[in-house]
């Protein structure tokens, strides 16, 4: 049997101390999947003393993940400390340069440097695997990267923030507010203190943003997404659209258009009978469409210490059964020297369909000058109706349109106009439509 393969966790919180308890608890169906051990010969973190409800005895401890990133006596580095700066950019870098291989679930250090550490990875001829990083345990990485060679990508999308899912599902299961299942998600551990991260789409970003370069054989940019979070997302919005045939859902998506990509995350519009809308709570979802599949759906666990250590364990598997010599494939699906730049397309010409949702004065007229302005701008309608979703009174009604194919710019220009017109009583929503199977 070939010798045992060395791994160093740094990091040993949620996902780490998982990692080490399943590298414990199925040594022996590793080693005859990978044809040789598995050990954990090393470990990281920042209190030695604090209890990780498991015994890490026989590996040696370091301090400094930096020092373990450079000792001869491992073959793998798996970082699992999180941030995109600091100790978990400096101790990947440097087991790469040192000639390691490399494991993260970090999404947020590949979505700002992943390309750069792609670079050393490749010219140093080791592996650099991130399946943990977009979509906890779902397996999408390798799929899109191994399984669809030859497929042409049109399109990627889904739901890649449990805690988002969790409160748009319970919001309509329950008909509570935003800010009452927000509470109860961070009551039960699924969002953070501060959910900002999670709840205006950045975390949702991060991990677009590296779909969307295996997709389309493009540098990463996380800087160049346009995002909008749930918090403004109201009962009226989840009423209206149930009424309208249609599920609200936080999506990540990436399109190919003529004028260039697309990078969006927003609260989006999915048909009720589609095979996303049936994805609830804390399970994330990516839907990839492409010439030779056509779309294809991965649904499944997106964190957790079990399901992230699943897709850690499925990475340092793949290292313990590549061969010595043999060249790996590139980090992003092409060489990362050959990534072409990311070509932007600007937000404003972005096609779909739209929900508008308008709370108006009660006079006579309005409704006409409402859809004078679509008319105006060339927006053709497929419904106008007057909705009992909001908080109708005597002096003020909802309107809610939906719009067939148009143009961002020509639903901004139109609802401005509306705006202008002085007939709204409150802010108006608007939320694309998403075409989904
Ligand atoms: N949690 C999930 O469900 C999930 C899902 C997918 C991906 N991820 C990603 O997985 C990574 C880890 O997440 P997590 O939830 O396991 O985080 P966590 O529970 O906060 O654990 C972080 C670990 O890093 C250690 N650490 C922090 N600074 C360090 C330093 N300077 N030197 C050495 N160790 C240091 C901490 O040590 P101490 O314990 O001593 O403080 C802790 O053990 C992140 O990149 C995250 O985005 C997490």
């Amino acid at each position: 049997m070939a010798e045992a393969l060395r791994v160093g966790i740094a990091g040993l919180g949620t996902v780490g101390a998982s990692v080490a308890r399943v590298l414990r608890d199925k040594a022996a169906e590793l080693t005859r999947q990978c044809g040789r051990e598995v050990v954990v010969s090393a470990v990281s973190a920042r209190d030695r003393k604090r209890d990780r409800g498991i015994d890490l005895g026989a590996a040696k401890w370091f301090d400094d993940p930096v020092g373990m990133a450079q000792i001869a006596e491992i073959d793998v580095f798996v970082e699992l400390i999180g941030g995109d700066e600091g100790p978990s950019r400096s101790s990947v870098k440097a087991a790469l340069e040192a000639g390691r291989h490399v494991v993260t679930a970090n999404k947020a250090l590949l979505a700002k440097h992943g390309v750069a550490l792609a670079e050393i990875a490749e010219r140093k001829g080791v592996l650099l695997n991130y399946e943990a990083a977009v979509a906890g345990g779902i397996p999408v990485i390798k799929t899109m990267r191994e399984a669809m060679a030859g497929n042409s990508v049109t399109r990627v999308f889904g739901i890649l923030n449990g805690t988002c899912n969790y409160i748009l599902t319970r919001m309509e299961a329950e008909g509570l507010s935003f800010d009452a299942c927000l509470k109860d998600a961070q009551r039960l551990g699924y969002a953070e203190a501060d959910p900002t991260f999670d709840i205006e789409g950045h975390d949702t970003a991060h991990k677009l943003s590296i779909l969307t370069s295996l997709a389309f054989g493009t540098r990463i940019a996380a800087n160049d997404i346009y995002m909008e979070g749930i918090s403004n997302i109201s009962q009226a919005d989840i009423r209206a659209a149930s009424d309208l045939g249609y599920r609200i859902k936080l999506l990540g998506v990436a399109q190919r258009t003529e004028s260039g990509i697309e990078q969006r995350v927003h609260p989006t519009m999915v048909p009720t009978a589609s095979v996303i809308a049936q994805v609830h709570g804390v399970t994330n979802a990516v839907a990839i469409e492409t010439d030779i599949l056509g779309e294809l759906l991965l649904s499944g666990p997106g964190a957790g210490g079990n399901a992230t250590a699943s897709a850690v364990v499925g990475d340092i598997a793949d290292i313990a059964k590549s061969r010595p010599g043999f060249q790996h494939g590139p980090v992003f699906g092409l060489p990362a020297k050959e990534l072409r730049p990311y070509k932007k397309a600007q937000m404003r010409s972005h096609a779909g369909g739209y929900f508008i949702r308008l709370t108006v004065h009660d006079r006579i007229g309005v409704f006409a000058a409402i859809a004078k302005r679509m008319a105006d701008n060339d927006i053709s309608l497929e419904s106008i109706v007057q909705h009992a979703a909001g908080p109708d009174t005597a002096l003020q009604k909802t309107v809610i349109l939906v719009t067939h194919e148009t143009t961002e710019a020509a639903v901004r220009k139109a609802v401005d106009g509306i705006t202008k017109d002085d007939h709204l009583t409150d802010k108006p929503q608007v939320i694309r439509i998403e075409r989904a199977e």
